[in-house]
């Protein structure tokens, strides 16, 4: 039975959906080992919640056993952007089972995409970063990997708040979402050494928002960032 339902999925456009294959097939070839993968960036709205769902969905339709996990505690879009419906009685999130008010079981949701499951993020509490600490986030981690072929953790803002720094080397590898012409290099060389301070293994950058001619925009990914 699912547990909850994506009531708002729309499959993206040609030139982004051509990004997302090239990030999805990347990220494939990059080697067996890379399986909980964060999304940081360095301001907020640059894309990291679209592109880390997308990528998920799109490892979810391509086969892969796939887990997206909303790390954005403090302001977390998923539920109102996918226009989620709830058919448990009563669903918790990611900080519920990092304060120990919930189970694993009780915050891994199964959806309507087939291979796909998520863990929403649960309301927001005052010091999302500390459970992040949490020896119970360690454990979160070692589970998923042997219930996933793919991790994907969406997180905040690594310019605004810490907790991107806090979960990435716990990790196997951290993608970078910069958006184009917005968030300058000094911004962006200060956030990969804060990633590199921390252990984290950099995968790359995906330059989100880069303006096209005829359609809006769509997002290109660069494979070596360091
Ligand atoms: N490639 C894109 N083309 C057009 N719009 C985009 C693209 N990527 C993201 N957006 C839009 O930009 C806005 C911000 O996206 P998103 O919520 O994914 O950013 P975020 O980095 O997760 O933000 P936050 O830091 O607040 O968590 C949303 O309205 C989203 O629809
Ligand atoms: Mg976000």
């Amino acid at each position: 039975m699912l547990d909850i339902e994506f009531g708002n999925l729309q499959e993206p456009e040609y030139g982004r959906r051509e990004a997302l294959n090239s990030l999805r097939t990347n990220i494939q070839f990059s080697g067996s080992g890379l399986q909980t993968l964060l999304f940081t960036s360095c301001q907020p709205n640059e894309g990291k919640s679209t592109i880390s769902f997308e990528l998920a969905y799109s490892m979810a339709t391509n086969g892969k056993k796939t887990v997206f996990v909303d790390a954005d505690l403090r302001k977390s879009v998923t539920i109102n952007r996918y226009k989620i419906t709830n058919q448990r009685k009563r669903i918790g999130g990611l900080s519920h089972y990092l304060s120990m008010q919930a189970t694993l079981d009780d915050v891994l949701c199964h959806t309507n995409v087939e291979n796909m499951d998520i863990i929403l993020s649960g309301p927001y509490t005052p010091n999302p970063t500390a459970l992040f600490n949490e020896p119970a986030f360690d454990v979160l981690l070692q589970t998923l990997r042997k219930l996933y072929d793919y991790v994907i953790i969406d997180t905040p803002p690594l310019g605004a708040v810490i907790d991107a720094a806090v979960i990435a080397p716990k990790c196997d590898g951290a993608i970078l979402v910069l958006e184009a012409n917005m968030t300058n290099s000094r911004a962006a060389i200060s956030v990969k050494k804060q990633l590199e301070l921390v252990g984290s293994n950099i995968l790359g950058v995906v330059l989100n928002k880069v303006p096209v001619r005829s359609s809006g925009y769509y997002y290109q990914y660069y494979g070596e960032y360091k």
